[in-house]
């Protein structure tokens, strides 16, 4: 993925059930840029499952998290390479031949190529988690220098909060994708998210891609709630 779509949603598809992720990506189409699914969904149903996914047309985000030897997770991404993610991700922490070992087996894709970004550190983890693993830097210094480290090691990008845009784009570059969940539209539940921030800020503030899930999802009317979101951002 060369290009960040002209709409920057993604919609995160957390289900197990094959029929209702098709059912919800088809309805959600027309007002959405792309489709994410996660490990639940992949652990669940596979290739097979991912490439109902794919038929629907949009860029897929392969939200698999790879964390292992650069052997074995540059045979993980050739194993998907088939099914033309768009987007694809590997933890930083996998340190830099990992991430070499990624950005170079995407790259056998040519121009159909994913995206490779790198999770910098989980928004379930806070100081005090981080101490607990050995890392004393705080946890901004952290994910600005795995994001730096990311970007040495050829990953076109990194997941971060909203609260890291600003940030990470000030030490790797405009170019460098941020693909940014925690995206509540105002008035929004914000669930098990702690630090959200409407789609249109965190656009303003230089994200490339929004990863929305249930705000669009657990709606009554996920088309409807696409759109009012895409209208949004064509506004801001
Ligand atoms: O439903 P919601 O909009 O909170 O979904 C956000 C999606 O982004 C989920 O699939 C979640 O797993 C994912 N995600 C996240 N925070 C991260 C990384 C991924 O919320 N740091």
């Amino acid at each position: 993925m060369t290009q960040t779509p002209e709409n920057p949603v993604f919609c995160a598809l957390d289900t197990t059930d094959v029929g209702r992720a098709v059912e919800l990506a088809r309805e959600v189409a027309p007002h959405v840029g792309g489709l994410k699914i996660g490990l639940e969904f992949y652990n669940a149903n596979g290739p097979q499952g991912a490439r109902a996914i794919t038929d629907v047309g949009l860029p897929v985000f392969f939200d698999l998290k790879l964390h292992d030897i650069p052997n074995t997770v540059a045979g993980g991404i050739r194993a998907v390479l088939d099914l033309q993610p768009a987007i694809i991700n590997v933890h930083c922490c996998g340190g830099r031949a990992m991430m070499q070992a990624a950005a170079q087996e995407a790259a056998t894709a040519g121009a159909k190529a994913p995206l490779v970004i790198g999770v910098t550190m989980l928004t379930s983890l806070d100081a005090s988690d981080l101490a607990d693993i050995g890392v004393t830097r705080s946890p901004a210094e952290h994910v600005v220098a795995l994001s730096q480290l990311a970007k040495a090691s050829g990953l076109g990008g990194v997941v971060c909060s909203p609260h890291e845009i600003e940030a990470v784009k000030a030490a790797c570059g405009q170019d460098f994708k941020l693909i940014v969940p925690g995206i509540r539209p105002a008035g929004a539940a914000t669930g098990d998210q702690k630090r959200v921030m409407t789609p249109d800020e965190a656009l303003r503030l230089g994200a490339d891609v929004l990863v929305i899930g249930r705000p669009i999802t657990t709606a009554p009317e996920p088309r409807a709630a696409a759109q009012a979101i895409a209208r949004t951002l064509q506004a801001a």
